[in-house]
C-alpha cells in the first residue's frame, strides 16, 4: 500500500504533511514516487490566496482520470481550504470522486476515516463510504509520529493559530486563535531530534512565533524559549518564523544577537510601506516604527539578514501610496522579498471594503516591486 501527498502553501503545512506522512506510515502505507502508483493521495491544501486554492482545484480534478483507472484509489483532502465550510462542501459537491475531506484540527483520525472509507466500500456495492468531517478548534496533537522529510533541517512547530486579524488574512478563520505548545514537549521535542543526529538545523513554526507562549500558564517568553533550546548540547542552529513587527521585541534581537547557536536571519513582513494602508490593514505598527526595529536590528546584528512580505493593491491602495512601498524596500535593502498581489478572501474585512484595485493594476504595481528588488539585488551584489 502506498500513498503520495501533495502540498501547498507554507511551511506550517509543510510540516503538516510530515505528519500526515507519519500517520500513513503508522498505518503500514510506503511513499509512492509518483501519484499513479499511490493508493492513497492525500491533499494538504492551502487557502492563502485565490492563486492558491485554484492550484489545488484543478489538480484534485485531473485525479478523475487515475480514479477511473483504480477504483480502490482513496483521495482525501485536508487543510486550510478544508476549515472554510463553504469551500469544502465545493469541493465535495464539484469532485464527487474525493473520499475524504478532513478538517486540520481532525487529522488525528485521518486512519480511522481511511478504515471507515474501506469499510464502507466493502458494505456498499457503489463505491461510497465517503467521510466528511469538517473544522473544529481543537487542542495541538501531541501524540502522533512526524516522518521528518527536509533533509538536514528539521520543522518545530511551537504554535498554532492566530489572533492578529490582519483584515485582509484568511488564516485566524482557517487555524484558529493562537496556541502555544508546552516549553517543555518543544524541549523534548528538539532534544529528540538532536539525539537522532541526523539534523543541524531547527526551524521553530507559527504564524507569529514573538507571541509565543503569553497563553501558557505561567507565560513563558520567545526569548526565554529560544534561550532554552540554545542551552542543549549539541552541534545544531536555531532558525524561527514568522516574527510580527509589532510583538519583535528587545530580549528576542538581543537573543538572536547573543547565542551562537542562533541563525542571523529574520523574515519580518512589513506588508506596506504606508502608514494609511498598515492601518487599513490592522498590523499595529507605523512605517517609523518598522524602520526603527530594522535599524535597532541592524545594530545589535550587523550581518543579520532580512526579509520580508508586501502585498500589493490592497482595497483603496493609491499609485502614491504604492511608491511607499516601493521606498521602504529602497530604503531597507533586504536580502530578498516576496511580493503577492491582494487576492480578496471570503470571510474577511478587507474583501468588504470598497475600493478594491482592478487586476491590472495590481499586475502592474507587483511587477515594478519585483524589478525593483532585482535591481536593488544586483546592486548589493556590486
Ligand atoms: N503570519 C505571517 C504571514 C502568513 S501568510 C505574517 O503575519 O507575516 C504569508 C504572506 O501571505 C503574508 O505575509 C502576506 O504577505 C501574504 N498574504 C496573506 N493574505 C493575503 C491575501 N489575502 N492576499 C495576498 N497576499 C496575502
Ligand atoms: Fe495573517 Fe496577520 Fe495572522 Fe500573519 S499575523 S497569519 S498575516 S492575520
Ligand atoms: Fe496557507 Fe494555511 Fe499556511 S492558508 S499559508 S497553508 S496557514
Amino acid at each position: 500500500m502506498k500513498y503520495f501527498i501533495v502540498t501547498y502553501g507554507c511551511q506550517m503545512n509543510v510540516h503538516e504533511s510530515e505528519k500526515i506522512a507519519g500517520i500513513l506510515e503508522k498505518l503500514g502505507y510506503s511513499p509512492a514516487e509518483r501519484r499513479e502508483d499511490a493508493d492513497i493521495i492525500v491533499f494538504n491544501t492551502c487557502a492563502i490566496r485565490e492563486g492558491a486554492e485554484d492550484r489545488v482545484l484543478g489538480n484534485v480534478g485531473n485525479l478523475k482520470k487515475l480514479k477511473k483507472k483504480n477504483k480502490d484509489l482513496i483521495i482525501a483532502v485536508c487543510g486550510c481550504m478544508t476549515q472554510k465550510e463553504r469551500t469544502a462542501t465545493n469541493l465535495l459537491n464539484t469532485f464527487p470522486f474525493i473520499d475524504i475531506v478532513i478538517g486540520t484540527f481532525n487529522l488525528p483520525k485521518l486512519g480511522y476515516y481511511i478504515e471507515a472509507v474501506k469499510k464502507g466500500r466493502e458494505l456498499e456495492s457503489e463505491r461510497s463510504g465517503k467521510q466528511l468531517e469538517l473544522f473544529d478548534e481543537g487542542e495541538i496533537d501531541e501524540t502522533l509520529p512526524y516522518k521528518r522529510t527536509s533533509g538536514d533541517n528539521a520543522w518545530v512547530n511551537i504554535m498554532q493559530g492566530c489572533n492578529n486579524f490582519c483584515t485582509y488574512c484568511i488564516v485566524p478563520y482557517v487555524k484558529g486563535r493562537e496556541k502555544s505548545r508546552k516549553e517543555e514537549n518543544i524541549l523534548k521535542e528538539i532534544k529528540d531530534i538532536i539525539a537522532e543526529g541526523k539534523y543541524k538545523k531547527i526551524t521553530l513554526l507559527g504564524q507569529n512565533v514573538n507571541s509565543y507562549g503569553k497563553d501558557l500558564v505561567p507565560p513563558v517568553s520567545f526569548s526565554k524559549l529560544l534561550r532554552d533550546i540554545c542551552l542543549l548540547d549539541g552541534d545544531f542552529t536555531v532558525s524561527f518564523m514568522t516574527s510580527h513587527p509589532k510583538d519583535l521585541t528587545d530580549d528576542v534581537i538581543d537573543a538572536i544577537a547573543e547565542e551562537d547557536k542562533i541563525e542571523k536571519f529574520i523574515h519580518l513582513p512589513a506588508q506596506s510601506g504606508n502608514n494609511r494602508i498598515l492601518k487599513l490593514m490592522n498590523r499595529s505598527y507605523t512605517r517609523e516604527k518598522y524602520l526603527d526595529i530594522i535599524k535597532k536590528i541592524r545594530q545589535k546584528i550587523p550581518n543579520c539578514r532580512i526579509t520580508s512580505d508586501f502585498i500589493v493593491g490592497f482595497p483603496t491602495e493609491t499609485e502614491e501610496e504604492f511608491n511607499d512601498t516601493c521606498s521602504l524596500v529602497s530604503e531597507v535593502k533586504y536580502d530578498s522579498i516576496f511580493a503577492f498581489k491582494y487576492s480578496p478572501r471570503e470571510g474577511t474585512v478587507a474583501s468588504k471594503m470598497e475600493g478594491q484595485v482592478p487586476e491590472e493594476i495590481k499586475s502592474e504595481r507587483v511587477n515594478k516591486l519585483l524589478a525593483l528588488e532585482k535591481k536593488l539585488q544586483k546592486e548589493n551584489y556590486i
